[in-house]
């Protein structure tokens, strides 16, 4: 399979589902993620746990989408178990932008509030003026009222920016556009489709928006989708699922969590995804592959190990 990402005398190999640790050799601790590149660097947030519990929002960077260095909590629960942010909080899922017009770094996340849990269903906001942190918290809601747990963000070539939740206890997927600011909802709120999904990843390759998503089976893997739309706001329209090879009808035991667009390749971009592991959460492992193209509709294929440079043969 993958001819292209497969050979060669590539020096840097990604394999997922292995033990993937950063540049200090300690495993990577970011769970649910998404990357910002900003400023010639990859920055990989993602949920930085305990066994069990939120530790807050890990931060990594890497100039090569291999090496990570760990840059520490970008976002840090309160001491103050009053506060809705407070320690045994849930947060989960959490995605950043960089907002142009104001110059800020702007994070959201999965909020459940603590001893409730999944009942609470927020969307959490918090704002830097660096990167990597530290994010000052600003607050959390439910967009325009709907419930909101599983979470990305996604920001189009205008800059405008969209939240994609899983709504109506995971049945119903919407996409809300964020105020100019990025700091909160706008009413601009759509229905995408109602088919119990979560866990949604969006891309967009030749005008056209793609969105991956798992269905809801707690931690355990299961069989995702691929939904296409015209428009950010719909009609969207099922593809099927879009894993290929062994074990894709479990997506390689993983669950996606973003879609990575690979700087200075054309049309190149990555699968990520989580390996959960609920018996002990720190410990779950990533799955990384690379986005291939069939006619034009995307796909995902498994590798054992796969080099960045089979972007460039195919
Ligand atoms: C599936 C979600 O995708 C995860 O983010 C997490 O909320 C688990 N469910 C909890 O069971």
């Amino acid at each position: 399979m993958m001819a292209a990402f497969c050979s060669g005398n590539a020096q840097q190999l990604f394999k997922p589902g292995e033990v993937w640790n950063d540049v200090d050799g300690v495993p990577v601790n970011a769970h649910g993620g998404g990357v910002l590149f900003d400023k010639g660097k990859y920055y990989w947030f993602g949920e930085s746990r305990a066994r069990f519990g939120t530790e807050g929002v890990g931060v990594y960077s890497s100039t090569d989408l291999h090496n990570w260095r760990r840059e520490g909590l970008a976002f840090i629960p309160d001491s103050d178990t009053t506060s809705e942010v407070g320690r045994g909080c849930v947060i989960e899922r959490p995605k950043v932008l960089y907002n142009k017009k104001t110059g800020k770094y702007v994070m959201w996340f999965h909020l459940e509030l603590r001893g409730k849990g999944y009942s609470a269903a927020r969307a959490a906001v918090a704002v830097s003026n660096n990167v990597t942190g530290p994010y000052t918290y600003i607050g959390s809601f439910r967009p325009n009222g709907n419930m909101s747990r599983d979470m990305t963000l996604y920001q189009d070539n205008d800059s405008t920016a969209y939240q994609i939740y899983s709504s109506d206890e995971n049945y119903t997927l919407r996409i809300v556009k964020l105020a100019p600011d990025y700091l909160s909802a706008t009413a601009e709120d759509y229905f995408m489709f109602r088919n119990h999904r979560e866990a949604p990843a969006v891309f967009k390759h030749d005008k056209k928006y793609y969105l991956i998503t798992s269905g809801c089976t707690g931690w355990a893997p299961n069989q995702a989708a691929l939904h296409v739309a015209d428009s950010l706001t719909g009609p969207w329209k099922e593809l099927g699922d879009p894993m290929r090879g062994a074990d894709a009808l479990h997506t390689y035991g993983a669950q996606s969590t973003f879609v990575l667009p690979v700087q200075g390749k054309k049309d190149a971009f990555i699968f990520m995804a989580d390996q959960w592991n609920p018996k002990n959460l720190v410990n779950s492992r990533y799955v990384w592959l690379p986005i291939q193209f069939n006619k034009g509709v995307p796909f995902v294929e498994w590798s054992a190990n796969w080099s960045l440079e089979g972007f460039d043969r195919r």
